[in-house]
């Protein structure tokens, strides 16, 4: 990735690389005695661009995470932050309803039922609207601005009708499904259309792109050639797969650092120093397979393939949009399942699933990832999944196993994982005991493999790419 410098930009100054995402990398968290913090934000989409946007010295347009407030542009940690606000009401409507609870579950493959409700599609069209407006003003002539994720898709067509000199891509984080499921969707055109206002779209699988191209040619009539999408007035627009990564370097040197390795040792004795750790992390999300997961693991204790004095499952889930209902819903269901499976196979002093529902900074983690002998990462429908990669850039001896689900982006690219459908608990079962059981050497073959594959296609990767078919000179 190359580098540039720019003069700051709270000055007022604009910027000629603007990222727009639903969330600034960090969230604004009051505390009880009325102090203010800022906290990273939560999920993968802040760790891929984090990077990226430090080595491009642009700004990042964004909601702060609070409700009902108007902040002014600032600077933190050396990143220009653009605050957009968001009111109660609009964050129950444009982020929670229509972006959460619609769109969410359709492109997850209907893993729960999206709900359609024409209020909501008013505050997102409104909310969109905003956020296009907000870039207008902070981006240069002719700069580039890279708009994410699914919560903006008709930030796109918005800003090309305000600011037609810009080049524009869009990012979807998330999958995109297949035309039969989008079609269910009543503005399925609208968001088409605005997907279109860029220049590129990107996605993290080939699939994703092939469903929106035949969307596009059945929806909305227009000629597409080799993902080249050819629009009314002649404009192209390339939609095709730039599958997203993580710092990988830079998550190796944080994993071997002497406190990181010394927290990892004293991970495993504060468990017990069991022979087998198997660590989950994930967003709480119905899309992650926790449910299946957990079952799998409980069946194997209960019916004494692994011993529970001697083995440990440490599941983290990080706290999420905990005021939609199937996320109140699922994180009853996997309390009660924890609380039921610990109480069943549990003996003194072990229960088998240590269960932590909280968010740990990146040092924590990668203590875990590195304390840890399996990682389970089994979603029944993920974008990409960043923890997968994580774990293995983490893991510098080139020792540890990963499970991964099928139906995650990351098992396109890590073949050499242990692959499992989350819907087949006795194949999960099969698959998580041959991760434990198979031989260090069988083990250490796999994971060089998937370090090579990570390392060689890490975030300055995936960004270079995207930013060459932006045309962007920067
Ligand atoms: O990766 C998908 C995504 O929805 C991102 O857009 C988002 O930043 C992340 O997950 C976390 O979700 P949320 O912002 O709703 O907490």
């Amino acid at each position: 990735m190359r580098e540039k410098k720019l003069a700051s930009k709270s000055s007022g100054q604009k910027a000629d690389f603007v990222v727009v995402a639903n969330r600034l990398p960090v969230d604004r968290v009051i505390n009880s005695d009325g102090s203010v913090d800022w906290r990273t934000s939560p999920g993968g989409l802040v760790t891929a661009l984090e990077p990226v946007m430090r080595a491009q010295n642009g700004a990042w347009v964004g909601w702060h995470g609070a409700p009902d407030e108007k902040l002014e542009p600032f600077n933190n940690n050396g990143l220009e932050l653009v605050p957009v606000e968001l009111s109660t009401h609009e964050i129950a409507e444009y982020y929670e309803g229509f972006s959460n609870a619609t769109l969410w579950p359709l492109y997850h493959d209907v893993v729960a039922h999206p709900k359609f409700h024409r209020e909501w599609w008013v505050e997102y069209k409104k909310v969109n609207q905003r956020f296009a407006e907000r870039t207008a003003e902070v981006a240069d002539t002719n700069a580039v601005v890279w708009v994410q994720d699914y919560q903006l898709s008709l930030v796109p067509q918005m800003l090309r009708d305000l600011r037609p000199d810009l080049r524009i891509g869009f990012f979807l984080h998330i999958p995109f499904p297949p035309p039969e499921l989008y079609r269910q969707l009543p503005w399925r055109n609208s968001i088409l259309r605005g997907m279109l206002g860029a220049d590129i779209v990107g996605f993290q699988l080939p699939g994703g792109a092939n469903n929106f191209c035949e969307l596009v040619r059945r929806q909305l009539k227009l000629p597409v050639q080799r993902h080249e999408v050819t629009m009314p007035d002649d404009r192209r627009v390339l939609a095709r797969a730039y599958p997203i990564s993580i710092d990988a370097q830079g998550f190796a040197e944080l994993a071997a650092s002497a406190p990181v390795q010394e927290r990892a040792a004293q991970i495993r004795r504060d468990l017990g120093n069991p022979s087998t750790l198997v660590l989950g992390i994930d967003r709480l999300d119905y899309t992650k397979g926790l449910r299946q997961r957990l079952r799998a693991f409980g069946e194997l204790v209960s019916e004494g393939a692994l011993s529970p004095s001697d083995s440990v499952f440490l599941q983290v889930a990080n706290p999420s949009r905990e005021r939609v209902e199937e996320y109140r819903r699922l994180r009853d269901d996997i309390d009660m399942l924890v609380g039921r499976l610990n109480g069943n196979v549990g003996t003194i002093g072990h229960p088998p699933i240590t269960y932590l529902h909280t968010s740990y900074p990146r040092e924590e983690m990668a203590a875990m990832y590195v304390a840890a002998d399996v990682m389970m990462v089994t979603p029944l429908r993920d974008g990409m999944n960043l923890v997968a990669k994580e774990f293995v850039a983490s893991r510098t001896d080139n020792t540890g196993a990963l499970v991964l689900s099928e139906f995650a982006g990351a098992a396109r690219e890590l073949k050499q994982a242990y692959l499992v459908n989350p819907y087949d608990i006795d194949g999960m079962k099969e698959g998580l005991m041959t991760a434990i059981q198979d031989s260090p050497a069988a083990k250490t073959k796999r994971m060089k493999a998937m370090r090579k594959h990570v390392f060689e296609h890490d975030i300055n990767h995936w960004a270079d790419e995207v930013l060459r078919d932006l045309g962007a000179d920067l």
